[in-house]
């Protein structure tokens, strides 16, 4: 038995006279009804119920929130049996004054009924006001990427600038590091670099989780929330999925949710919409992923809640080997003819091209209705990666960013192994912000250059060591690296004929990343196979490899380094490879060498970083 706050006052005795174990916590009284199921009552006055986590369960406890009698919200933990893993805070300030009880179901499967209390969740399940949120994953957790303070991230949501604040919103499980719970986490940065966590935003309701979509700034109150009201379309994950539509009249720090969701319903699963508005037919648009048809669907609309169909693109086109998700359509400049173009972000998972997820790309036009890609001469659809690291997936961009900037971010892990890399109070951060721009390439395709955002320039501290006109053939070049781990490296070299150039990062533990340049094929690889720690999944000791779209053999290097992120910018982001790595000690030195022929580097500069 376990006497409550409330028996002990009863009784009149005071808690050192009672047994430590006869209380599960001041405050918090629990009741095992049977076998797997435990009611816990919460009578405190503190802020948080702390949720003692074991992440082995793939069976999570199914926990009922009863206020006052009725079902509030279901959430669903991993509530720890042996060990205590980590903990999370479940915030009671809502029901202060109320009758709060979790109705816990421990072992959902029928192999897993058991006795819950002998699980050690209930002697640590304690109140406390404030939950410690400091960084304890200092070796991996990047400094100058967005994170989130503990939990679970995935895509990147919603996003939207507005009066210098650019909003991120994500999908973040607030109760355990692993993918559960599916809401709508928020961070705010002036700058995109810091950033500052926020209120969860959207929450899951009665129709389901709420999974990934998109925002806008409705300026001209089309859907009548109020002139500039943001509003939000996101997938409704139930039994089925569904599209629903929130708004917010105070710059997206809270949102409400629309009374007659779902406003877009299909019978087939179709997820992520984003929308935008489109100048030249004066209604908005709606591109939606038809995820196991592997299509988009192009929806229109004139205020943001009646949405009809109104063409498809994809069927059979490009990858087709994975899902469609998070689609995003956008219109630049191509910079050598000043035409414009369309871009169809498709992120598909799996069959990127190094397994798992990864971002294709088609390029076309978009008459307000459907999508029409470019085709190579002979007819055929060319397939196009963003990326071609293995951790850069379901990136989309803000809406209305300013200068007419098309700024994106990315979710920087893959869901090979997102849920098994080794880090624990948090899990995936975002990729650097990127700009999207068109170039064409010699053999005149065009293509989606992502350059990192200018306000990473800021980022630049020291010189910590630099280089100019060195002959690379025959000399084996070191640079020393700075000690945290946390640095940007700019270089630029050339080389030809049959030359093979290798940039390598190591520590002194031998744990390496090697680059190669190869001349001949025109291609740039990343070898991460012994990087570190790469044993948690069979699928992340890798090598990746990108098209450099170059003739000349002329090559600049932007290399960002964040503790467990690489991301390699070559040419101005004509190709791209973003990888993580997870070093037992930050690589020390940059090595430079080169197999035939007279390389040269050009310039080379290792910036530490202020962050
Ligand atoms: C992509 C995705 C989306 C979905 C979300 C759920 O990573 O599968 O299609 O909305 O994650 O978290």
């Amino acid at each position: 038995m376990i006497l409550s706050k409330t028996v002990k006052t009863m009784l009149g005795i005071g808690t050192i006279l009672l047994p430590a174990m006869a209380f599960a916590a001041d405050d918090v009284e629990i009741n095992h009804l049977g076998t797997n199921n435990t009611l816990v009552r919460v009578h405190g006055d503190g802020n948080y119920l702390i949720l003692p986590v074991q992440e082995a369960y793939e069976d999570d406890a199914r926990i009922n929130v009863l206020v006052d009698g009725k079902i509030e919200e279901t959430i669903y933990v991993r509530l720890a049996r042996t060990k205590t893993d980590y903990t999370v805070p479940f915030d009671i300030t809502p029901y202060k004054g109320k009758n709060l009880v979790l109705d816990i179901v421990t072992g959902q499967g029928r192999n897993s009924v058991r006795d819950a209390k002998d699980d050690v969740c209930w002697d640590e399940m304690v109140i406390v006001d404030e939950f410690d949120t400091t960084n304890t994953e200092t070796k991996y957790r990047p400094a100058y990427h967005h994170t989130p303070l503990y939990g679970w991230m995935n895509d990147p949501n919603g996003m939207f600038y507005k009066d210098g604040v650019w909003h991120l919103y994500y999908q973040k499980n607030p109760y355990g590091s692993k993918w559960q719970n599916m809401t709508w986490g928020h961070s705010t940065s002036t700058d995109l670099i810091t950033w500052e966590q926020q209120p969860d935003a959207i929450k899951p309701d009665g129709l389901g989780a709420i999974f990934s979509g998109s925002s806008v700034i409705d300026h001209n109150n089309t859907a009548g929330f109020g002139e500039d009201a943001i509003v939000a379309l996101f997938t409704s994950a139930g039994t089925s999925q569904m599209q629903s539509l929130a708004h917010s009249n105070d710059n997206g720090q809270t949102f409400e949710v629309y009374p007659g969701n779902p406003i877009i319903t299909l019978d087939t699963e179709a997820r992520d919409p984003n929308m935008f508005w489109n100048e030249k037919t004066g209604e908005w648009n709606l591109v939606l992923a038809h995820a196991l048809e592997k299509e988009n669907l192009f929806f229109t609309s004139p205020d943001l809640i009646h949405w009809t169909l109104s063409g498809t693109f994809g069927k059979g086109l490009g990858a087709q080997e994975g899902v469609w998700e998070c689609p995003d359509l956008f219109e630049l400049v191509v910079p050598e003819t000043g035409e414009k173009k369309w871009v169809l972000i498709c992120n598909i998972n799996p069959g990127g091209p190094f397994g798992g997820s990864a971002i294709q790309y088609f390029i076309g036009d978009f008459d307000g209705k459907t999508f029409t890609s470019d085709t190579k001469p002979d007819g055929t659809v060319p397939t196009k990666w963003l990326d071609y690291g293995k951790d850069n997936y379901a990136l989309v961009s803000w809406s209305d960013a300013p200068d007419n900037r098309r700024t994106t971010v990315g979710w920087m892990s893959n869901w090979q192994y997102a849920a098994d890399v080794p880090t624990m109070q948090f899990r995936s951060a975002n990729t650097l912000p990127r700009e999207m721009e068109l170039f064409t390439s010699p053999d005149g395709e065009i293509y989606v250059a992502s350059v990192p955002s200018p306000e990473l320039l800021k980022l630049r501290d020291k010189v910590v060591d630099k280089a100019s006109n060195k002959t690379i053939s025959g000399n084996s070049l070191n640079y020393k690296l700075p000690a945290d781990g946390i640095a940007e490296i700019e270089l630029s070299f050339e080389a030809t004929g049959n030359d093979v150039v290798s940039f390598t990062l190591a520590n002194a533990q031998d744990e390496k990343v090697v680059m190669k340049y190869d001349a001949k094929n025109r291609t740039m690889s990343f070898d991460r196979r012994q990087s570190g720690i790469v044993d948690f999944s069979q699928k992340f000791p890798a090598v990746t490899v990108a098209p450099t779209f170059e003739d000349s053999g002329k090559i600049t290097l932007r290399l960002f380094l964040d503790r467990s992120s690489i991301e390699l910018f070559g040419n101005n982001g004509e190709f791209v490879m973003t990888n993580l790595v997870f070093p037992h000690e930050p690589y020390s030195k940059l090595s430079i060498e080169s197999k035939n022929g007279d390389a040269k580097l050009s310039d080379l500069k290792v910036y530490s970083l202020s962050v």
